[in-house]
């Protein structure tokens, strides 16, 4: 079994990026479970309370599911052009403590939706020195930009349209299937 964490980086109910995870995890194959981890009740990064407290419960929480996951699927918003601060935060706590050797090689895929006509192209693209500095391994291999997203999910963010699910499908299985290459 291959296992993939995923992580929306929206705390809006009716997310799209939300409600995209959740439909990589009813689209992802047999052989790949996908498992949301939650970005709810990370504070902001603090290098005093990290001082005082060490890492907090939510953060230890997601670096367990990092540690025990073969590939880390990222479903980003975009704002200002640019990786959603929220989304960013979390990922800095997740690198304090032992987290820089989790990242350290582990193959990790970007995907995003928004309701313009540029699907997160520049916010997908503002990752990439992030990564690098983590020295993750960026999948490259397929491409998902979900433009348009009020035409594709419903009010609720879940996403009704049956040819995005299907080329989120072939993203996922082409990210499982790198992560199987050995
Ligand atoms: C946005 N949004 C947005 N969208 C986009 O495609 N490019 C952008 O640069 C921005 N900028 C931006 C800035 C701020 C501060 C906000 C709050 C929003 C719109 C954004 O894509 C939209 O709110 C999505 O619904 C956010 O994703 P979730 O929450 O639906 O997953």
């Amino acid at each position: 079994m291959t296992h993939i964490m995923g992580l929306s980086g929206s705390l809006r109910r009716a997310s799209f990026n939300s409600g995209l995870l959740r439909a990589a995890v009813q689209v992802a194959p047999d052989s790949v479970k996908l498992s949301p981890g939650s970005i709810r009740g990370v504070p902001l990064y603090d290098a005093d309370l990290e001082t005082e407290q060490g890492l907090p419960l939510p953060v230890q929480d997601l670096q367990q599911g990092l540690a025990a996951a073969d590939g880390l699927l990222l479903v980003t918003p975009e704002y200002n052009n640019g990786v959603p601060g929220v989304f960013k935060n979390v990922i800095d706590w997740m690198s304090r403590g032992d987290g820089l050797a989790l990242f350290d090689g582990k193959p990790v895929a970007v995907v995003g939706a928004s309701p313009g006509g540029f699907g997160t192209v520049m916010a997908q693209a503002h990752w990439l020195p992030v990564l690098r500095t983590l020295k993750a391994d960026l999948w490259t291999g397929g491409r998902m930009l979900v433009s348009r997203a009020a035409t594709v999910f419903d009010d609720d963010g879940n996403l009704t349209d049956e040819k995005t699910r299907e080329m989120l499908a072939e993203f996922i299985a082409g990210f499982a299937k790198h992560l199987n290459r050995n």
